[in-house]
């Protein structure tokens, strides 16, 4: 039978598809019989072909299906499915589903899908701005979909979000990580001071771990902390490299959110130096001056500009 192209993200790939689907509906008894071929082959959207029987006829039976009052009800947006084909923006043009009576061979059904291939049908419309870049992103690739995150017809939080809020939808998979909002010290998204989103764009990004900002972790952390961004005169060389040496971006039992407490996390490199940075035992402590080292802000108490100095005479970042 007729293979059809998969997962299209562009323009002129949903305008092949088209004509590829007008000719396969001379072999396809309907475009649904699709959900028999193999797992990763999709029936691409459906806007152009078949016939459309118009919202208000699916309406009659489906009464309870409504996106009222939400932004795709919009009619007056042209991009709209409200300014569109209604329902059969999404679910394919649906006249022969209607006159069968409900024949649900005839219709997409879009929440029997795989995630992952359901996306297609958003795509055709979500394809530029924050979503270019979702084909092959990292949710995309793991068959976590549009509709594993967002509800047309029933959603509970903003942005047609399936949970109430943000943080509970990312728990649903990502528990690791939200837990880490408890910790002691965590960046402040409890608060409703950032989000996840204020970091991620978990459409797709540029940046490693679906970073919304840069190319590099650093980057991102900088376009909000730019006093940190340098260049220094006097680099502190895991600085450069990335924030997340030293500090969870989520939280931790630290002061700072700081991998590990003052002075361990210093010692994990510097073991030697003039004045020892070596971990303090009992002796060392009783017969130097060497505790002031581990009190209070501990290293950081004379090296206070640890993220790099641009003193002349800053070299150890004292000042
Ligand atoms: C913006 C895309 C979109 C539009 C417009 C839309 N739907 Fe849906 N529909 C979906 C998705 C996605 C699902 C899968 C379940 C979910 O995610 O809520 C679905 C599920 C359904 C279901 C299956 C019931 C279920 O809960 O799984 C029916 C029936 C349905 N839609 C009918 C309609 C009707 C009737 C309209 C027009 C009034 C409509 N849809 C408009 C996307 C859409
Ligand atoms: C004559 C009544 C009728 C009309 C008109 C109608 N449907 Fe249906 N539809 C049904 C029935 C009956 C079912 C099967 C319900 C079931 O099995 O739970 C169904 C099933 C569906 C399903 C699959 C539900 C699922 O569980 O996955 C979708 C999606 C759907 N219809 C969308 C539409 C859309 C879009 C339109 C308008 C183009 C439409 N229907 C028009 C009666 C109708
Ligand atoms: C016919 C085109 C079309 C299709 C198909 C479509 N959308 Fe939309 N959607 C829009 C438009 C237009 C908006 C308004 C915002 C904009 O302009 O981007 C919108 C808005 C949204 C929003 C933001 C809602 C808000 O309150 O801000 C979400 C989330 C969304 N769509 C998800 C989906 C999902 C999931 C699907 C697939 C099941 C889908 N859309 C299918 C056109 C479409
Ligand atoms: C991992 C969960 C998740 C997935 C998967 C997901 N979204 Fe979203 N989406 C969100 C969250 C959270 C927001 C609100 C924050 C934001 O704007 O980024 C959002 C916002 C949106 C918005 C409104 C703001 C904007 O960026 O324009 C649209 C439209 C949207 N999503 C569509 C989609 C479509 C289409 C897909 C599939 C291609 C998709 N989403 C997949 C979680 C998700
Ligand atoms: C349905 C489950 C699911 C939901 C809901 C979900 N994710 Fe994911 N997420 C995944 C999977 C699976 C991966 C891929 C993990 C991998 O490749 O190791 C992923 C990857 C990621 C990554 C990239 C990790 C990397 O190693 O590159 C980030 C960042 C992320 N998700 C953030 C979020 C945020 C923020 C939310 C809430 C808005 C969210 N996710 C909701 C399942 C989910
Ligand atoms: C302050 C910015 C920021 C905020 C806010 C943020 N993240 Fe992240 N996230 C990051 C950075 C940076 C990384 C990469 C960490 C690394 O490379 O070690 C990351 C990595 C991840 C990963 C990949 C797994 C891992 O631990 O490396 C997931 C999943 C994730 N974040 C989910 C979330 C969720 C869910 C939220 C909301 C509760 C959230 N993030 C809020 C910056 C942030
Ligand atoms: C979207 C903006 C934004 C981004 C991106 C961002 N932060 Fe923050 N950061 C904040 C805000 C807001 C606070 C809270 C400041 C306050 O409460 O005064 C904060 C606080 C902090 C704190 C201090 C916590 C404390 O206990 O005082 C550290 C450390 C920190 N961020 C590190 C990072 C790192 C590392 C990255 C990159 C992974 C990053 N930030 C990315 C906005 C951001
Ligand atoms: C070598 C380890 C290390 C690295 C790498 C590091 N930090 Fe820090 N950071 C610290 C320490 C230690 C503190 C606490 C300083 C104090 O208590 O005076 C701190 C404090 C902070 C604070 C809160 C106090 C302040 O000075 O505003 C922010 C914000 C911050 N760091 C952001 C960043 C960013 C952004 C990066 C990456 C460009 C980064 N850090 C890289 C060790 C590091
Ligand atoms: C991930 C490893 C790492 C961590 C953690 C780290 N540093 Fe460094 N630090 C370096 C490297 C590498 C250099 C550059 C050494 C060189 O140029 O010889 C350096 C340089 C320095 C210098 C300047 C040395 C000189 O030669 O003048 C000081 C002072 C310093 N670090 C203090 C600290 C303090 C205090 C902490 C804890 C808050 C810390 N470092 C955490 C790797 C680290
Ligand atoms: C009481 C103040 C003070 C405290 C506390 C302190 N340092 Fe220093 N540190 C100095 C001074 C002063 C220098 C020498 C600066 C110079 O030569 O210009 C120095 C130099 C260094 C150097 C560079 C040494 C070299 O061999 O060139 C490193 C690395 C360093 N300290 C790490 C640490 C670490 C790690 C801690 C915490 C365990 C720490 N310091 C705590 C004052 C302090």
């Amino acid at each position: 039978m007729f293979m059809l192209p998969t997962r299209t993200h562009n323009r002129a790939g949903v305008a092949i598809i088209a004509i590829g689907l007008a000719i396969a509906a001379f072999c396809l008894p309907s475009t649904a019989s699709a959900a028999g071929t193999p797992a990763r082959v999709v029936a691409a959207p459906v806007q152009d072909a078949g016939e459309y029987v118009g919202q208000d006829t699916c309406v009659t039976c489906h009464e309870d299906q409504s996106y009222k009052g939400t932004t795709h009800a919009l009619a007056s947006n042209p991009r709209t499915p409200a300014a569109g084909h209604g329902c059969e923006s999404c679910h394919g043009p649906g006249k022969a589903h209607a006159e069968a009576g409900g024949d649900t061979t005839k219709i997409v059904r879009l929440g029997q899908l795989k995630p992952q291939d359901a996306s297609v049908y958003c795509t055709s419309c979500h394809d530029r701005g924050t979503h270019a870049l979702w084909a092959g992103s990292q949710h995309d690739q793991r068959n976590v979909g549009c509709i594993s995150c967002h509800s047309v017809h029933a959603p509970k939080g903003a942005k047609l979000l399936k949970a109430a809020n943000q943080t509970a939808q990312c728990a649903t998979c990502h528990k690791n990580v939200t837990n880490k909002q408890n910790r002691f010290n965590h960046m402040p998204v409890r608060e409703g001071k950032l989000e996840c989103t204020s970091c991620h764009n978990v459409h797709g990004s540029t940046n490693v771990k679906l970073l919304k900002v840069g190319t590099t972790v650093d980057e991102a952390c900088t376009s909000c902390h730019a006093e940190k961004r340098g260049p220094f005169l006097w680099e502190h060389a895991p600085v450069a490299n990335a924030c997340v040496t030293c500090h969870d971006p989520h939280g931790t039992n630290n002061d700072r959110m700081l991998q590990a407490k003052l002075p361990y996390l210093c010692q994990r490199c510097h073991v030697t130096s003039r004045h020892p940075p070596t971990v303090y035992e009992g002796f060392l402590l009783q017969n130097s001056t060497n505790g002031n080292k581990i009190f209070g802000r501990s290293c950081t108490v004379c090296h206070q500009q640890i993220h790099g100095s641009n003193a002349p005479s800053g070299k150890a970042f004292l000042r």
